[in-house]
């Protein structure tokens, strides 16, 4: 599928389809559209007012029609109250359009943009359809036979009247182009069962995008991982015939705003069977996404490369493993982790933890201007929020202010859970400096509490946790069918540009 850009005053081929949006309970939503002529507004108005259609949010209304000179049929796309308008519905109802343009059979898309601009700026309208309509339409199908047929959708037009906003229309169009391929790249990694997507591969992978991409790219393999004193990521390795490997990816910046790299970690787990500690087996199975930490970052370094962002960042991926092999640590095995700390293993499938314990130590080298990890780290984390917030803590206001904002414009919401000093005491160990879980509550927050002890080399740093958000396993959604959501790829690509 073709996505393009068109103002009024460039020649415009009919259509298949017109998208046309309208807010809720308004009498003259056609009045800002300026690809129909008077006449066909007319005949629609009139066509409605014996209709129930009022504009509700997800609600479509088809009218065919021989009377429109710039499309065949009319797509009406209810775009909801206009308080709370966002842009999250803008790629929800961009989504929509496509998958009614698909059910229609129809090759071509035309959405009238100035129909859904709310309080917008055209550019973040257009730049959220062309994501909507990118991940809408992913698919992971290289494993089946005979895959489901492509999409008969060979155009996607976007249409804006103004034809001031032609050049930047293309900016905004190619650069969503490239954030929703980081969002794919995270996808496709994560997607891939663990027989394949092993360590050395993964750390492959890295290399490969790394040289399509001008980035530069450093896997540190077990003895180095040894050498640096990696206790965590040595340790929960030790259970599999895969060793572990130590991802680093950095872009090169000529002249960078801020000296100081942002340094991003992912959880890098590509099967978590839970160790000694085994998992139940039921869903099982999903734990092959527990790398999807490690996938986000690199799909934000492969966007932000090709985006020639002037922000210096590094991504670190632990990855590693988490079996129950002969070798594997036990319940009651005490590590020491690269910063010195020794932790008590209470829980071998808190694992997480413990190889971004090191990544975050390993970060103290660039002395940084901020340190975000991202992991699907705890299960209460998806228990608390469902698939509808990351969780997040920090130890700095500004950080954390500013990934809610970036939340909040990409629709990858985050909500913050505290970490207060007396929560501390919770993963106090008996025999080591901690332990790596807490006895019964609180085990998102006590997860964080964890990985501060690692952190505490810089002064800003935060957490997301996206055990709820990485992966969809309850049906395709508006956004991703099941599979490997790429969470975290649009957020931090935000956060980097929001310091521009
Ligand atoms: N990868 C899991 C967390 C997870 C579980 C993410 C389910 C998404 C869905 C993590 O390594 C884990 O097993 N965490 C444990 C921690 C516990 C032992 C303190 C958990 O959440 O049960
Ligand atoms: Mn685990
Ligand atoms: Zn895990």
């Amino acid at each position: 599928m073709k996505i393009y850009a068109r103002c009024s005053g460039q020649p415009l081929e009919p259509a298949d389809l017109l998208a046309v949006g309208c807010f809720e309970n308004d009498k003259r939503f056609l009045d800002k559209c300026s690809s129909l002529d008077v006449a066909a507004k007319e005949k629609i108005y009139k066509r409605l007012s014996v209709k129930k259609f009022k504009g509700t949010f997800g609600d479509v209304f088809l009218v065919p029609g021989l009377f429109f000179k710039t499309a065949r049929s009319l797509l009406l796309i209810g775009v909801g109250k206009k308080e709370g308008f966002s842009l999250d519905r803008v790629r929800r109802l961009t989504a929509k359009s496509l998958s009614q343009t698909k059910l229609l059979q129809a090759k071509s898309l035309r959405l009238d943009l100035d129909t859904i601009r709310g309080n917008f700026s055209l550019a973040d309208i257009a730049g959220a359809a062309v994501c909507g309509a990118r991940l809408a339409t992913y698919r992971f199908d290289k494993y089946k036979s005979k895959p489901s047929p492509a999409s008969c959708i060979e155009n996607f037009e976007l249409f804006a009247a103004d034809k001031k906003n032609a050049r930047v229309l293309g900016q905004v169009l190619a650069e969503a182009e490239v954030i929703s391929t980081g969002v794919f790249l995270a996808r496709n990694l994560a997607n891939e069962p663990a027989n394949v997507m092993t360590p050395q591969r993964l750390a492959q992978s890295a290399k490969a995008m790394a040289s399509k991409h001008h980035l530069t790219c450093q896997v540190l393999g077990k003895s180095r991982i040894k050498r640096l004193g990696m206790g965590g990521l040595l340790a929960v390795s030790q259970g599999s015939i895969h060793e572990p490997q130590f991802i680093i990816l950095e872009n090169h910046v000529k002249s960078p705003k801020f000296s100081q790299p942002l340094v991003l970690v992912g959880k890098g787990i590509t099967f978590d069977t839970g160790g000694i500690s085994i998992k139940p087996s039921n869903d099982m199975d999903k734990m092959k996404f527990d790398m999807c930490g490690a996938a986000a970052v690199m799909g934000v370094m492969q966007v932000i490369a090709d985006l020639k962002l002037p922000i210096k960042v590094v991504a670190l991926a632990p990855v590693c493993e988490n079996m129950p092999g002969a070798g594997a640590q036990r319940p009651g095995d005490i590590i020491r982790c690269m910063n010195g700390k020794t932790v008590e293993i209470l829980n071998t499938d808190a694992e997480g933890r413990l190889i971004l314990a090191d990544a975050l130590s390993y970060a103290a080298r660039y002395k940084p201007k901020a340190v975000i990890d991202i992991a699907t780290l705890t299960g209460a984390c998806a228990a608390t929020f469902a698939d509808l917030a990351i969780g997040l803590m920090g130890t700095d206001a500004e950080l954390v202010r500013q990934l809610k904002a970036a939340g909040e414009a990409t629709g990858e919401r985050c909500w913050e859970l505290p970490l207060w000093e007396a929560y501390a005491d919770l993963i106090k160990a008996t025999y080591a400096d901690i332990q790596n879980i807490s006895k019964k509550y609180a085990g998102t927050i006590t997860s964080g509490m964890f990985l501060k002890e690692f952190a505490d080399h810089t002064p800003s740093w935060a957490h997301l946790d996206v055990a709820g958000t990485a992966w969809n396993e309850g049906g395709a959604k508006p956004l991703s069918p099941i599979g490997a959501t790429g969470v975290g790829v649009r957020l931090l690509v935000e956060l980097i540009k929001s310091y521009l």
